[in-house]
């Protein structure tokens, strides 16, 4: 990851390989550090933006060389679009496409002035910077050479803020983004390395790093728990399954702990119900929603969150070996609800059933499920939005508030008892398919067969946990989405 650090310095004293500054559209006035470095540049910047070169189109960036008239060997302007409009998103965005501008120029250093949102903290304005400048930089490459030399450190210039914010700020901009990518890497790691001893084995590791308690339930522990649906998946695989706790902080005596539930499918074949080979592969991510908790845990940690907060993770492999379940087959999950498999593929909701059970048996609330759960999420909303759903309205606003804290998208989706009827079964209690249409309601339906009345809100990640192209701080391959969402969510019930 890379350094970000203070430099008490002004823009006309920073020498350097690079210098960011921000600029609006139009003809909106420069910032003060825009207006100093364009002075100095002789009106080159004014110039620029005169003649159209320079729109200040929201990300737009443009690398421009000091010839000696400043200290810094060069000025990278990015584009702030219309100031009136500039969102903390925007704010993110533009400090990760300034991030890689530099990295493209084949810098492994440069400086930024800090975006200032004057109606903002600048607690604020530093977490976003440092956030959108790592996860903008983030590249899983443990497995080749690099192609090009990387940026090593970013330096922050303070300017007229005050110091001990910015530095506050950038402290947990840098907690919030090793979540993050923590979520990434675990995404991105081939199947053949992330089976689900290893992601029990690096959830560990994390929780001794940050003092949180980890224990992993084997295959024995399960079965002896009922946890029938999980180990039913399992059966299709040589590699043995494992249910992952994790526990911040100390339960408070009459008051439930929350509970964040993470999908591991650390590879989904389909099982019998086999999927098609094109972009199989992608199907590693499968675990986005392990990833996430995952990630959120760290970063609590991190940010020094009392919490208390337990995370849950289910995972195993859907393969299909010689064992593996069938269609037709019926498993009895934890609750004593049984189930008839119609397809395979349908595993996650399987495991989940599971593992949403043993966090209603332990008491916990509220509790959040996040899973790749359904194509047809993604039909529904496309590569932007995740959904949410949820049996309770406190949990949802608290979710959706959340997410927009974070910046993160998320639309909620109706669940209703009408939509029931698609998930019943002639021999069982239901059925773990629901048909094509409204299939992302009906996994979410099969779902709350499992949470009785605890507060519940699942988040199914599926169309945004898989990036196809950089994007802002979002980068090709695994996202990390809902971390963030997750993090604000925790730190929003804990100063409540
Ligand atoms: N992991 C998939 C869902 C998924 C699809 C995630 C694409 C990310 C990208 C899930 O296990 C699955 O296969 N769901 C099926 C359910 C169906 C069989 C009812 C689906 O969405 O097709
Ligand atoms: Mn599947
Ligand atoms: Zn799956």
């Amino acid at each position: 990851m890379v350094d970000i650090t203070i430099r008490d310095e002004d823009v006309t004293g920073y020498a350097g390989p690079a210098l960011v500054v921000a600029v609006p559209s139009g003809d909106a006035t420069l910032n003060e550090a825009a207006r100093v470095v364009d002075e100095r540049l002789d009106g080159l910047i004014s110039r620029l933006r005169a003649e159209g070169e320079i729109k200040g189109k929201l990300a737009e960036t443009t690398v421009l060389h000091t010839m000696g008239k400043l200290p810094a060997a060069r000025v990278i302007v990015v584009g702030a679009g219309d100031p009136a409009a500039l969102s903390v998103a925007d704010v993110r965005r533009m400090a990760a496409v300034a991030a890689r501008a530099a990295r493209k120029a084949g810098l492994s250093s440069y400086a930024t002035t800090v975006y200032r949102r004057e109606d903002l903290p600048a607690v604020i304005d530093a977490q976003i910077l440092a956030e959108g400048t790592i996860l903008g930089l983030y590249r899983f490459d443990g497995y080749r050479e690099s192609e090009v030399e990387d940026i090593a450190e970013v330096q922050v210039l303070p300017r007229a803020l005050d110091r001990a914010e910015v530095a506050e700020g950038l402290r947990r901009g840098r907690e919030i983004a090793a979540g993050v990518t923590l979520a990434r890497d675990l995404i991105n790691e081939p199947p053949n390395v992330l089976t689900p001893a290893e992601l029990a084995r690096r959830a560990q590791t994390m929780a001794e790093g940050q003092g949180i308690s980890c224990e992993v339930f084997d295959r024995d522990r399960m079965r002896a728990l009922g946890m029938n649906a999980i180990l039913g998946v399992a059966e299709g695989s040589d590699e043995p399954p494992a249910f992952i706790v994790l526990r911040l902080g100390t339960p408070r005596a009459g008051i439930p702990t929350p509970c964040l539930v993470g999908k591991g499918i650390t590879f989904d074949s389909g099982g019998i119900s086999i999927k098609p080979a094109e972009n199989m592969h992608q199907m590693k991510g499968d675990m986005g929603g392990a990833a996430a908790v995952l990630g959120a845990m760290r970063a609590l940690a991190g940010l020094g969150i009392e919490g208390p907060v337990t995370a849950l993770v289910p995972t195993t492999e859907n393969l299909l070996g010689g064992r593996a379940q069938t269609p037709g087959d019926i498993v009895r999950a934890m609750n004593g609800v049984t189930i008839e498999i119609i397809n395979t593929d349908a595993e996650g909701r399987l495991i989940l059933a599971d593992a949403l059970s043993y966090a209603v048996q332990e008491g916990y609330a509220p509790l959040v499920d996040v899973a790749t759960l359904t194509g047809a999420a993604s039909v529904a909303l496309g590569p932007v939005y995740s959904a949410v759903f949820a049996n309770d309205d406190g949990t949802a606003t608290a979710l959706l508030d959340a997410a927009r804290t974070a910046g993160e998208k998320m639309w909620r989706l109706p669940l209703d008892e009408a939509y029931e009827e698609l998930i019943k079964s002639d021999v069982a209690d239901i059925k773990n398919t629901g048909g094509r249409a409204g299939g992302a309601v009906t996994a979410a339906m099969f779902l709350q067969h499992f949470v009785d009345d605890t507060p519940w809100a699942h988040l199914d990640i599926a169309p945004t946990s898989w990036s196809d192209k950089d994007e802002g701080e979002r980068t090709k391959g695994g996202s990390g989405v809902a971390v963030r969402t997750l993090i604000a969510l925790v730190e929003a019930m804990a100063s409540a």
